[in-house]
This record gives C-alpha cells, structure tokens and sequence, in this order.
C-alpha cells in the first residue's frame, strides 16, 4: 500500500466533505492514534488512516446516512433514532467504497462513538484519540500519560462521560455502550 498517497487522496476527499474545524479535529485525532499505536507497538500508519477516515462522513446529510443505515442495519432501532451514530457506520462504509480498504482494516471506526463489549487494542486506540486529542475543548494534558498507564480505566471514564451526557440529552443509549461499559467494569 503507498501511505502517503492515500493520505492525500484522504486529505483532498475530506476537503470537499467536511469544513475546517472538523478537519482540525480530524488531523488531531490522527496524530493522538498514530502515537498510541506506535507506544501500543500496533500499526501506526494504520492507525494514523483510521483517524483520518473515523468521521469521513459526518457531515453528510442524515437522510441519506440513514437509507443506507436502514439497509444494513434494519434491526437497530436505537441507532437509527440517534442520527449522532450514524458517520460510525457510514464512514466504514464510504471509507471502502472510495479508498479500497478492507472491512477487517477499518473496522475500528465502527465503534469510535458507541464502544462495543470486547473491544481490540485497536478499537480502544481510535476510541480514545477521538476524545483526548488537544484540539477538544475538554483536553487535559494528562490525557495521553492516563491512556499510556491504563487505557481500560481511560475509556471507562470516557464511556461513563459519555452515556451520562446522553442520558442528560434525553436520548437513548445505545446497546453497545452498555455492553462496553458492563464489559469494562467487570474487568476492573
Ligand atoms: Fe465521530
Ligand atoms: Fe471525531
């Protein structure tokens, strides 16, 4: 695979899609993957394209995410109630349409917004980058330190951070958050 020209052809797709705020945040989370990747000894360069590609489709409109959510998920009601779900799995999806890459490479943006019981190495690092990366207005610089020492305790707080927040929003939750947070505690 040639790195580099992918990045680019990522970098000018997510040009056309998403505005430059988001870019900002998307280029952060990248870096913040690439790091923990190399510090977990796992594929950093991977890494460094799941961050670039984790919210490809964010900005796209939810009706069309949500036809295509209907088609491959027509069972899941809570994701298709919640549009704030929807660029996980449609991101997976366009990120093969455009750029080639296998199911099995990507897969780890599927879970960057909901978690999921028994998540990869791979997963947590995408998972966590997506919340500690220092363009976030809640960035603590002991961020990267806590993901280094423990990255389970790191999302467990994240996960709790964030189904609290939905709970407050008056939105369900969805059941693979749950499933991660149950899974998480009972490692603890
Ligand atoms: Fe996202
Ligand atoms: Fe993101």
């Amino acid at each position: 695979m040639n790195f580099k020209q992918l990045e680019t052809d990522i970098l000018s797709e997510l040009k056309k899609r998403v505005a430059s705020k988001r870019l900002g945040h998307i280029i952060s989370v990248s870096k913040t993957a690439e790091k923990l990747a190399l510090h977990f000894n796992l594929d950093s360069q991977r890494h460094k394209i799941l961050g670039l590609l984790h919210d490809l489709c964010k900005e796209d409109d939810n009706q069309s995410q949500k036809e295509l959510l209907q088609v491959k998920f027509p069972k899941d009601q809570t994701l298709l109630a919640n549009s704030a779900l929807y660029h996980a799995k449609t991101s997976f999806f366009k990120s093969q349409e455009l750029f080639g890459l296998t199911a099995d490479y990507l897969s780890p943006i599927l879970w960057h917004t909901t978690g999921k019981a028994q998540m990869s190495v791979d997963d947590k690092i995408l998972y966590v980058a997506d919340y500690i990366e220092p363009l976030r207005t809640w960035h603590d610089k002991t961020f990267m330190k806590q993901a280094i020492e423990s990255i389970d305790a790191l999302i467990l707080k994240i996960l709790s951070h964030k189904i609290k927040y939905t709970i407050d929003s008056g939105k369900q939750v969805h059941p693979d958050s749950i499933h991660c947070y149950n899974f998480m505690i009972a490692g603890q």
